[in-house]
């Protein structure tokens, strides 16, 4: 059948072909483009040359793992430097990821996250004990208070470690080090290697935050070894576990990498899901009271109990459709094992970089209507979520290659919104704030200021 030409922004000898990049959220760019071109367009990216898909049809048509494989995006190709073959940037062919793969399936299962709960709730009371403590006066960033608490609590559940952020000021050296080499990753890949090589200050800082981190994650495991305990927490699975597969155990090396990979992959995502919803849910005063009518009923003033989280489905349709309108990872990558065509029209070639734009597709109207930029947690409720096309939800990415960390995050979210929703009145500092984007390697609400009251429960 007749193929046609992937249409393309003109191109520009040297930079290629884009003249206004947003370098400080790329992701900004990338929805005018899908606004001006559609499903499908082609991007020369300082010589790296792209395929964004941006509609439900082509993204689904991507989702066939004999046809396309998940590849390591420039941004996250710089994160190997540090985690090399970990379970988040390791190849598909790569054997530790099978090893690591198979030993942590089971150990990231809902039944080994339940025995998580808690961990988790040691940390979420700490926020809430801060944000209590404080007042009404005290300006929040609920971004950096999320992260201190996405963080402290992956460290503490995976490898019983404490980061203890909430008793320093500033974040802790480790979180300060990660998001400094994300971020360099991050601009690294979107920069020429030529200004690249201009830059001395900035390898120096990126070589030195990656030493500081191995030197941490390697810390972690000696200090284990020396003082074994009989928890089964991740790292423990790490060190003595068994591959049933190749009876191979993974070397320390490769702990040391996934460790790092739990500590990155685990903490900026659920931290922007959180950010989010509160975004959301201050926006939407309604959907707010009825989420805390839930949270009344089901809770009442009481802590919250591991049994109460099953019982909330206003909150998970919020937690959904708040991932629908703001994936944190708003993009993944694939490539076509062999040349195929795609949408029936589009000739493309083995290994092209394709990337798959969720944040676009999860807007995209044949599915989500003419009101797919609005926020309506209603329409994930009474079955309509589970009666979705196929993979047209797709926050937590695809196939084998999809999040291990997924039940993790949404018990630690149910978790840590429900406390908040129950305990404080929230107030935006400046009412008129309207959705920002940060952006290292994943997005988040930028310039976001709340205040929170506690609410005056007793008679
Ligand atoms: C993979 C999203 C939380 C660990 C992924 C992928 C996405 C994602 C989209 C696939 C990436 C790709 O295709 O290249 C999210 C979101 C989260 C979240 C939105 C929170 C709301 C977590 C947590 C952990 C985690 C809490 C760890 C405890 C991982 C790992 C992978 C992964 C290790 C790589 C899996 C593999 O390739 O074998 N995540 N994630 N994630 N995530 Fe998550």
């Amino acid at each position: 059948s007749e193929t046609v030409p992937i249409p393309h922004p003109p191109r520009i000898p040297l930079i290629g072909s884009v003249t206004s990049f947003d370098r400080e959220v790329p992701l900004n760019t990338f929805i005018l483009l899908a606004k001006q071109y559609g499903e499908i367009y082609q991007l020369d990216l300082f010589g790296k040359i792209i395929v964004q898909l941006n509609s439900y049809a082509l993204i689904n048509e991507v989702c066939n793992e004999m046809r396309f494989k998940k590849t390591v995006a420039p941004a996250l190709a710089e994160v190997r430097d540090l985690i090399s073959d970990g379970l988040f940037t390791a190849h598909g062919d790569e054997e530790n990821w099978g090893i690591a793969h198979r030993l942590l399936m089971p150990a990231f299962n809902a039944q080994s996250i339940r025995g998580m709960f808690d961990d988790m709730k040691d940390i979420c009371d700490q926020l809430v004990l801060k944000w209590e403590r404080f007042g009404h006066d005290n300006i929040i960033d609920p971004a950096d208070d999320f992260t201190r608490l996405t963080l402290d609590t992956i460290a503490l559940c995976s490898m019983s470690y404490r980061f203890n952020s909430f008793y320093l000021t500033e974040p802790p050296q480790f979180a300060k080090a990660m998001v400094e080499y994300l971020k360099e990753c991050f601009a690294r890949a979107t920069r020429p290697s030529i200004v690249q090589a201009m830059m001395p200050g900035a390898s120096a800082k990126f070589q030195e935050n990656k030493e500081f981190m191995t030197s941490v994650g390697n810390k972690i495991i000696e200090e284990r070894k020396a003082n074994p305990i009989e928890k089964k927490d991740l790292l423990n699975i790490m060190l003595f576990g068994v591959d049933p597969k190749t009876g191979q155990r993974l070397s320390e090396d490769t702990i040391m990498r996934n460790l790092l990979t739990f500590l990155i992959a685990g903490h900026e995502t659920s931290s922007g899901l959180l950010t989010f919803m509160t975004y959301y849910l201050m926006k939407n005063p309604e959907t707010m009271r009825k989420l805390r009518n839930e949270i009344d009923e089901v809770v009442g003033q009481e802590p919250i109990q591991l049994e109460d989280l099953s019982k909330m489905p206003y909150l998970i349709a919020v937690m959904r459709e708040t991932l629908r309108l703001s994936p944190p990872t708003p993009q993944r990558s694939a490539a076509p094992v062999a040349d195929t065509v795609l949408g029936g029209k589009y000739f493309v070639k083995a290994g092209t970089y394709l990337r798959l734009h969720i944040w676009a597709m999860h807007k995209d109207p044949t599915i989500w209507g003419e009101d797919a930029n609005e926020f309506r947690p209603e329409r994930m409720l009474d079955g309509k979520f589970e009666a979705l096309p196929p993979n047209a939800w797709q926050p937590f990415g695809f196939g084998a290659r999809a999040c291990i960390g997924r039940a993790f995050a949404w018990q630690e979210v149910q978790l840590v919104m429900a406390s908040v929703v129950q305990k404080f009145d929230l107030f935006f500092v400046d009412p008129s704030y309207n959705l920002e984007l940060q952006m290292n390697l994943t997005v988040k609400p930028k310039n976001f200021h709340i205040r929170a009251r506690p609410r005056n429960l007793g008679p």
